[in-house]
């Protein structure tokens, strides 16, 4: 590798041309993360900054998803998982939800064109039957017609909860064992991971939270066990390709143990 990944970090306007060379670099190394999961946080701030209802927050949030994802697929990132909608925010204004689910139905189908443009195959965890039947079509329809594309695959956590997917996988699990398919000794790490939505998918690399909130709300608990946190003050609307390539640039630098002495 030419330059330290951590290099990336404190570069001027100028410089940062030059970093898909250096992307390209790290990439030889083997040193993209193979699954990046994001929680897009400050949509609602990025909107009352501008004087805008929260829902305009949102619109340009899928914007800067849609980037992400053709970003994360030049890139060469295996797996990039966003949390779109979680099981807690039903409680927001109904005016919110409302438009979200509009974005939803929107979105459904231009991603259906950039996926196919980019080989991106489509994935959705969480509890998909509360939405409404069109929805549920639409979600149901990008996955299938994605299904056979090599590339990235894109996962989109929408009405997800880490609680309420542990939840659902540990009364499928107890299901299974009343019906003789699996016995109690037999349950492994390996086993409970296969009931979770993210089943055959790795765990997060690397996990991003924008906004500068250090928290997981509730999500992946499980599958972020060992992954590296990375935290930053930019606003989801404003986080670009260049913010991506710092949090990977910190990732580089950290030392993953696994719980190992090192
Ligand atoms: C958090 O910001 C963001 C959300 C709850 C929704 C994120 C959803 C999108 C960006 C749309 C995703 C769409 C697709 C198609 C995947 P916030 O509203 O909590 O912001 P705040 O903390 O500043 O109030």
């Amino acid at each position: 590798m030419s330059e330290s990944a951590g290099a990336f970090t404190n570069r001027g306007q100028e410089e940062t041309t030059c970093l898909p060379v250096c992307l390209e670099d790290l990439m030889e190394d083997g040193k993209i993360p193979a699954h990046v999961a994001i929680i897009m946080d400050g949509n609602g701030r990025w909107a009352r900054k501008r004087g805008l209802p929260r829902k305009m927050g949102h619109v340009e949030g899928c914007k800067v998803v849609e980037r992400t994802v053709e970003d994360a697929a030049r890139l060469g990132i295996r797996y990039l998982t966003v949390y779109a909608f979680s099981t807690e925010n039903w409680k927001r204004s109904e005016d919110e939800v409302e438009a979200l689910m509009q974005l939803f139905r929107y979105y459904a189908k231009r991603l259906l064109k950039i996926a196919n443009e980019n080989n991106v195959r489509v994935k959705m965890i969480g509890e998909r039957s509360r939405f409404a039947p069109d929805i549920i079509k639409a979600i149901n329809s990008l996955e299938d017609t994605t299904a056979g594309n090599t590339g990235l695959t894109f996962v989109i956590a929408v009405n997800y909860g880490s609680r309420d997917e542990l939840r659902r996988g540990v009364t499928r699990m107890l299901r299974d064992c009343e019906e003789g398919h699996i016995t109690p000794d037999q349950v492994t790490e390996e086993t409970i991971a296969s009931y979770l939505d993210t089943a055959k998918i790795p765990d997060p690399d690397l996990l991003i939270r924008t906004s500068g909130e250090e928290r997981l709300s509730n999500f992946m608990l499980w599958q972020l066990a060992y992954s590296e946190l990375y935290f930053c003050d930019v606003l989801w609307p404003d986080f670009t390709k260049e913010e991506l390539v710092k949090a990977i640039g910190e990732y580089n630098r950290r030392e993953r143990r696994f719980g190992d002495a090192g």
